[in-house]
C-alpha cells in the first residue's frame, strides 16, 4: 500500500458554547463541508516522519525544532506511535489539507487531528473506533486549549448531532424530519479559543453569581433546542439562537463585526442567527428555512463584509 487518505468534518455549535465549559448542555452538529483531509504515504526507510501542509506552503522534515504550524501533527504522530505498536516513528509522511478556516470556531484543530489519526489508522491497519478517536483528539486539544469542554472532538470524531455535557456520555439526536439550511459567515478575524475561554473564566471569577445564571440559561436553551432540532421546529430553534446570542453578548464574547453579520442575516430573513464557537471574531451562523432565504442571507453577509461564507443543508441524517 503506497498511501491512504481520510477526512473529517468541521463542527457547528448551534447553542451552548462557553456554558458547556462549565458543565451545561450544548447542541452541536457535524458539517458535511468544509472538511479537513489527510494522506499518509510511504517515504524513505530510516527517515523521520515528515509533515507537509500544502495550504501553508510548509514542509517539516521531522527533525527538531518543530515549526509552530506543525506542532499539532508532531503530537498526532507521537500519540499514534505511542499507542499503536504497528505505527513506526520513521519511513512515512503525513500530508494535511483543510478547507476549514483556522481559528474561526468551526473546530479546525479537532478536524485536522481527526483526519490525520484516521489516515494513520487506515495506512497501518489499526482500527480506531470513533470513541477512541474522540479521546485521542481530545488529548491533542488539551495541549492547545488548556480547558476544552470536549464538544469539538466529540462531534468531529463521532460525526453525529449531539446534545453534549462535559463528563457525560453524549446524547445523540434523532435526525430532523425536514431539512433546513445553515449559512455560516466568517468575520475574517481569527481568534484563540484558549484566550477567550480564559477571559470568560476571569470575568466569571469577578461575578460568579451573574455568570452562573447566564450559563444556566444558556444550558436550558440547548435542551430546548435539541427538542426543536429533532422535531424540525426551525422557527423555534431560530428564536433560541437569537436568545443565545443575547446571552453570549452579556458574557462578553460577541464583537461589533459579529453583530453586523448577525443583524444582516436576520434582516435578510434568517429564522435566527448567532456567533458560533468561542466568539470575539471567528464565525456566525444563521438558520434559514429554504434555499432562497439562504441565498439572500449569503448575499447580505457578503455585502456586510463577511470574509468567507458557507451554505450547508442540515439534512435528514442530521448532518449539515
Ligand atoms: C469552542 O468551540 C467552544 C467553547 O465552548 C470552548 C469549549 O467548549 O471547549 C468556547
Amino acid at each position: 500500500m503506497r498511501s491512504q487518505s481520510a477526512d473529517a468534518a468541521a463542527k457547528l455549535i448551534l447553542l451552548g458554547e462557553h456554558a458547556v465549559v462549565y458543565g451545561h448542555a450544548a447542541l452541536a452538529i457535524p458539517l458535511g463541508k468544509p472538511r479537513a483531509m489527510a494522506v499518509v504515504s510511504r517515504a524513505a526507510a530510516g527517515r523521520p516522519v515528515s509533515v507537509e501542509l500544502p495550504d501553508l506552503g510548509l514542509r517539516w522534515d521531522g527533525t527538531a525544532p518543530v515549526p509552530r504550524d506543525a506542532e499539532t501533527f508532531a503530537r498526532v504522530i507521537r500519540a499514534a506511535a505511542e499507542r499503536f505498536p504497528a505505527v513506526p516513528r520513521e519511513g512515512w509522511k503525513l500530508t494535511v489539507r483543510s478547507q476549514i478556516p483556522f481559528g474561526c470556531g468551526l473546530g479546525s484543530g479537532s478536524a485536522v487531528a481527526a483526519a490525520s489519526f484516521r489516515a494513520i489508522g487506515r495506512f497501518f491497519r489499526v482500527p480506531i473506533s470513533p470513541p477512541l478517536l474522540s479521546k485521542m483528539v481530545f488529548a491533542i486539544e488539551k495541549l492547545h486549549h488548556g480547558n476544552p469542554s470536549g464538544i469539538d472532538n466529540t462531534v468531529v470524531a463521532i460525526g453525529r448531532p449531539i446534545l453534549f455535557r462535559k463528563g457525560r456520555a453524549p446524547r445523540f439526536l434523532a435526525a430532523p424530519r425536514s431539512p433546513c439550511l445553515m449559512v455560516i459567515g466568517h468575520t475574517g478575524v481569527k481568534h484563540r479559543t484558549s484566550e477567550i475561554v480564559a477571559a470568560v473564566s476571569r470575568a466569571r471569577g469577578k461575578d460568579p453569581a451573574r455568570y452562573a445564571a447566564l450559563f444556566r440559561d444558556i444550558g436550558r436553551l440547548s435542551g430546548q433546542g435539541a427538542k426543536a432540532f429533532q422535531a424540525s421546529r426551525w422557527q423555534e430553534l431560530g428564536r433560541l439562537m437569537d436568545r443565545n446570542q443575547e446571552l453570549l453578548e452579556d458574557i462578553g464574547v460577541s464583537s461589533p463585526k459579529l453583530g453586523t453579520l448577525i443583524r444582516a442575516a436576520r434582516k435578510a430573513g434568517a429564522l435566527g442567527a448567532k456567533l458560533t464557537g468561542a466568539g470575539r471574531g471567528g464565525c456566525m451562523t444563521a438558520l434559514c428555512a429554504d434555499a432562497a432565504v439562504a441565498r439572500r442571507t449569503a448575499r447580505a453577509l457578503k455585502a456586510a463584509g463577511a470574509a468567507a461564507i458557507f451554505i450547508t443543508e442540515v439534512s435528514r441524517n442530521g448532518k449539515a
